[in-house]
């Protein structure tokens, strides 16, 4: 039977990992994947997970079976981070997943079951693998215009003009914050805008939220889903604990379902269940708990709030470190990564240029031009502003 099978496609980001990982030159950078590294090139594990791992260690008594949505406290705690304060907090129902991956591959399988006929529009470009798992799920996927590639911001005209084009028949799927791959975000009047396009012509939003904290704040971040949220009668909504508690091989994420009422909500919320059982049964419970204990806890929660604060607090010095190590090399051609939100930008280079990254500087970035600027470290600033500027010539 196997020898049907050609060949599998490598994964654009998770292959850097490994590239990187047996690349001999003691000068190389991992500037692929998205984890948050810092200034000692390591991804640390938060000081309230810490805590919270050692609280649950003392105080399990068993390994046996949760439940298929997983932990209900944590579920709670994800839809009140997201939606507390709006009118949909009240009509909305969540189950844990594996990842926020889990999450938009039941959403999508959601969305399939009460629709088979969608289409899913994305952003161009979007996270690499929002089109996989649209399309895994049986359902077509279209892009609209997002990212102007001379300005390096969100061309909402041409992102607004293409939306009038979707319909009931169509789901929207947005970047809640921290754009993916390329830092640019829509702005608080674009999510209005949307958002009565939504209700104009029938559309659903799906947000995926992956790095909440990571932009202008934990409830900034959330501000413009929270407007949404507030204002349509239905929404998805795909969230990870991945980045903003650091517990990305822990697959902590939660799918969310807005309805118009609790009951339509807890209906979907069923139906994911049941699509849970026949795919993973129920997600891993470690991350989970943890996200709960640290929740539940004032101490914790403030030890988490700061420590992630402080993470995004260097980032934003990491940004401006790299643009002043561009400029001391006499280019302004890449003062956009300042104006970007979250661990990327797309730098503008080609795939060529990505490709002498790698081969000539061992500097290691997605083929789209992505690089990961929350996994730089100071001391490496003027050894990529000079691979840039020179693969850039
Ligand atoms: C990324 O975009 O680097 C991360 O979200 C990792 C992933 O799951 O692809």
């Amino acid at each position: 039977m196997f020898k049907q099978l050609t060949e599998a496609p490598q994964d654009p980001i998770l292959s850097l990992s490994i590239a990187y990982r047996d690349d001999p030159r003691t000068e190389k950078m991992d500037l692929g994947i998205g984890v948050y590294k810092n200034s000692d090139g390591v991804t640390p594990i938060m000081k309230a997970v810490h805590l919270a791992e050692q609280q649950i260690l003392d105080s399990s008594t068993t390994k046996s079976y949760v439940g298929l949505a997983g932990n209900e406290a944590f579920n709670q705690s994800m839809m009140d981070l997201l939606l507390i304060g709006t009118s949909a907090h009240s009509r909305a129902a969540a189950v844990q997943t594996p990842g926020a991956s889990g999450a938009l591959r039941m959403l999508a399988d959601l969305i399939y079951l009460a629709q088979p006929e969608t289409t899913v529009w994305i952003s161009d470009p979007s996270y690499v693998n929002h089109k996989p798992v649209m399309e895994a799920a049986g359902l077509k996927v279209k892009y609209y215009p997002y990212f102007d590639r001379v300005t390096k911001q969100v061309n909402s005209e041409a992102m607004l003009h293409a939306l009038e084009e979707a319909g009931p028949k169509d789901v929207v799927l947005l970047h809640g914050c921290c754009h993916n791959p390329t830092g640019a975000d829509i702005s608080f009047s674009d999510w209005q805008a949307i958002t009565e396009l939504a209700n104009k012509n029938g559309f659903m939003p799906f947000v995926d939220i992956a790095y909440q904290g990571f932009g202008d704040g934990l409830e900034q971040d959330a501000a413009g889903l929270q407007h949404m949220a507030d204002n349509v009668e239905e929404m998805v909504i795909a969230t990870s604990c991945s980045k903003n508690f650091g517990l990305y091989r822990e697959r902590t994420g939660a799918a969310i379902v807005v309805g118009d009422s609790l009951r339509q909500a807890q209906k979907a919320r069923g139906r994911i269940l049941t699509l849970a059982r026949s795919t993973y049964t129920m997600p891993p419970d470690h991350g989970a708990a943890l996200v709960a204990t640290i929740l539940a806890d004032d101490a914790l929660t403030q030890s988490w709030k700061k420590e992630l604060n402080e993470m995004n607090q260097r980032l934003l010095t990491l940004r401006s470190g790299l643009v002043k190590a561009v400029r001391a090399q006499g280019s302004d051609g890449f003062d956009f990564i300042e104006h970007h939100k979250g661990m990327f930008s797309v730098t503008g280079l080609s795939p060529k240029q990505v490709a002498r990254l790698r081969d000539e500087c061992g500097i290691y970035a997605v083929g789209d031009g992505r690089i990961n600027i929350a996994a730089l470290q100071e001391q490496q600033m003027d050894y990529l502003a000079k691979a840039l500027i020179a693969v850039s010539n």
